[in-house]
């Protein structure tokens, strides 16, 4: 049959949204105990904060409904249900990229069952390359705001059940939780900078004319994730806390040629100090279960 020209196209539903519900009882059934209020996702390289989970339960993404594999190395696909000393959280150890070709709304699938799970404080960390020449790697960037070059925004689509259309962006990465990391930070003797973290698409690194421009442009950090879910974790009302690693210089500021090698190793080096302030932070929301 010939279709109307005449008749307005319905808009396509939201055709990438996968079934959020599925996978919220698949991981509800395997929480024991208290619920987690807190969940912390891990960057490239930055999985050891696994090892310090007690009582764990490792759920692969395979047996939850909607996640894909994670395909990047130093990135295990997995949620991890446990405690971290006495409070109950839920670690996301891999993570999607809108690089790997995903749809935003897979990128912040775990972000938005986070928030279904009743969460209420988002620990993101990455791993990032410095732009700000006071930063020399490997050292740890608190996340004072964001830009985001990606092009694309995770809230596009269908509005969601709880869900803001307009969230307010002017504090993403709240004050008080960026107090309570530095306070820790102090206290442990970590090295933590502040500063402003560029999302940018990839995979490619960036060009030395890129990294000049996002320099001047007031950025201090460089990398491709973690804008997505945090705008997302806003929308749903879930306050954040951002930590990137930097393990690397902006391309064109040092003589070394760039890797995902050098970024996975200078993550692992920079995990201890990461693994203390995230302890520290969790224990001084002192939510225990
Ligand atoms: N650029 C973008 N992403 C990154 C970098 C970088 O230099 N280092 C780690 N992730």
């Amino acid at each position: 049959m010939k279709a109307d020209p005449f008749s307005p196209t319905p808009l396509p539903p939201y055709r990438l949204m996968p079934d959020l519900a599925l996978a919220l009882s698949s991981v509800r059934s395997q929480i024991s105990g208290a619920d987690p209020k807190i969940a912390v996702v891990l960057g490239s390289g930055l999985g050891g904060l696994s090892e310090s989970l007690v009582e764990s339960n490792r759920i692969p993404y395979s047996e939850i409904p909607g996640f894909p594999e994670a395909t990047v190395t130093g990135h295990a696909g997995e949620l991890i249900l446990g405690r971290l000393d006495e409070t109950p959280v839920i670690l996301q150890n891999g993570r999607f990229h809108l690089y790997e070709g995903f749809d935003p709304a897979i990128v912040v699938l775990p972000v938005r069952l986070f928030a279904e799970l009743g969460i209420e404080y988002l620990i993101v960390t990455n791993a990032a390359g410095g732009l700000n020449p006071m930063l020399r790697p490997p050292t740890l960037m608190l996340i004072s705001d964001h830009v985001n070059f990606m092009w694309r925004n995770p809230l596009i689509g269908k509005q969601l059940d709880r869900e803001h259309r307009w969230p307010n962006v002017s504090d993403l990465y709240d004050s008080e939780l960026r107090d309570i990391a530095s306070a820790v930070a102090l206290h442990c003797g970590v090295s933590l900078a502040e500063g402003v973290y560029a999302g940018v698409l990839g995979p490619s690194f960036e060009t030395p004319a890129e990294v000049k421009m996002l320099r001047q442009l007031g950025c201090d950090a460089v990398g491709m994730s973690t804008v997505p879910e945090v705008i997302t974790a806003r929308a749903r009302g879930i306050k954040v806390l951002g930590i990137s690693s930097i393990t690397n210089a902006g391309s064109g500021l040092s003589s070394n040629p760039l890797s995902h090698g050098e970024v996975l190793d200078a993550g692992r080096e920079l995990s201890g100090d990461l693994g203390f302030l995230v302890r520290g932070v969790v224990e001084r929301l002192g939510i225990d279960g």
